[in-house]
């Protein structure tokens, strides 16, 4: 079963307040990041706070509340990547799951990555592929090669890169997620989270919508949750604690839902075997369901189970 990434956490790696605040986030994933919340000044000190929290969880034989520890690092072509990489093979990559990989250009820049992971790993002694990767999907090169980036190695989950995907296609906009004045005649962000999204799912893979930069607008964060969730994302970025809860119950069907369709695959398998009468079409709750049907429940069942929830009916014929 894959890992539930419901609700995605941006951490400043500069910032010792914030990165005490999320070892006690009860999120998927959160990301202490050394990328663009951290100024290029603080980016050595960054890394020498990120590595001293690692040092004392371990000393305390304490870890993240979240299920996913990772670290964002810079992109290709930027003076850090390098000191990011060396970074982790003096140790952080002993302590994290994953690293989120910004402006993801092309498969060859991935599978160049999953080499200097592989040479990470070996420096720290785990195990080679222990270290996922997660990518951002958020310039203009990255959006045409999404197909071939998603099925790279290690990649488990792509995410949207509003703010950046704004800024590289010159939307001149500055109000990230929201329609643009002048724009009204359909969704700005419909082609890219689509593709986004389709490129996820024939590669197996999570999929996840961007950040919210508006972090006192609440309902805007939801609004912006909602869509991705009815396209079928499996969760977001979040830029303020505030935004936690309201995040995962967006990403996580409710029990009802879940029951629905824990009930559904009940009645399908029992109206498929012979005592049902090895039917493939059916009429159940009022609508035909067929196998169609079944992937649709399952889909939704996974959620749940995924994220820890119990099945709490039982099919009676
Ligand atoms: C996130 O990194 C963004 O650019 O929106
Ligand atoms: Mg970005």
């Amino acid at each position: 079963m894959s890992r539930s990434r419901r609700c995605v956490v941006a951490v400043p790696g500069s910032s010792e307040k914030m990165i005490g605040k999320s070892l006690e986030f009860q999120v998927d994933q959160v990301f202490l990041d050394l990328e663009d919340a951290v100024a290029p000044g603080m980016k050595a000190q960054a890394r020498e706070l990120i590595g001293k929290t690692f040092d004392s969880l371990a000393k305390e034989k304490s870890h993240f509340k979240a299920g996913i520890v990772s670290i964002r690092v810079n992109g290709t072509g930027t003076p850090w990547l390098a000191e990011d990489l060396d970074f982790l093979s003096q140790g952080a990559g002993k302590h994290i799951d994953a690293i989120i990989f910004p402006k993801s250009s092309s498969a060859d820049e991935m599978k160049w990555l999953d080499s200097e992971l592989s040479k990470v790993e070996k420096t720290c002694g785990i195990k080679q592929g222990a270290i996922a990767v997660d990518v951002q999907i958020e310039t203009a090169q990255g959006l045409i090669n999404v197909e071939e980036i998603a099925k790279a190695p290690r990649i488990s989950s792509v995410a949207f890169g509003p703010a950046d995907f704004m800024a590289d296609l010159g939307m001149p906009s500055s109000d990230v997620t929201s329609q643009p004045t002048g724009y009204e005649i359909a969704d700005i962000f419909h082609y890219p989270l689509m593709k986004i999204l389709v490129a996820a799912r024939a590669a197996g893979v999570s999929a996840l919508d961007g950040p919210v930069l508006d972090v006192h607008n609440l309902d805007k964060f939801k609004a912006s949750a909602m869509r991705a969730r009815a396209m079928g994302f499996d969760g977001k970025w979040v830029l303020h604690p505030s935004q936690i809860d309201a995040c995962n119950e967006i990403f996580t069907p409710s029990q009802e839902v879940f029951d629905a369709a824990s009930l559904l695959l009940q009645a399908y398998e029992y109206y498929t075997s012979t005592a049902g009468g090895s039917k493939g079409a059916v009429i159940y709750d009022g609508a035909m369901i067929d196998e169609a049907s079944r992937k649709m429940a399952l889909s939704t069942h996974a959620r749940g189970i995924s994220a820890g929830l119990k099945p709490g009916k039982q099919f009676n014929p």
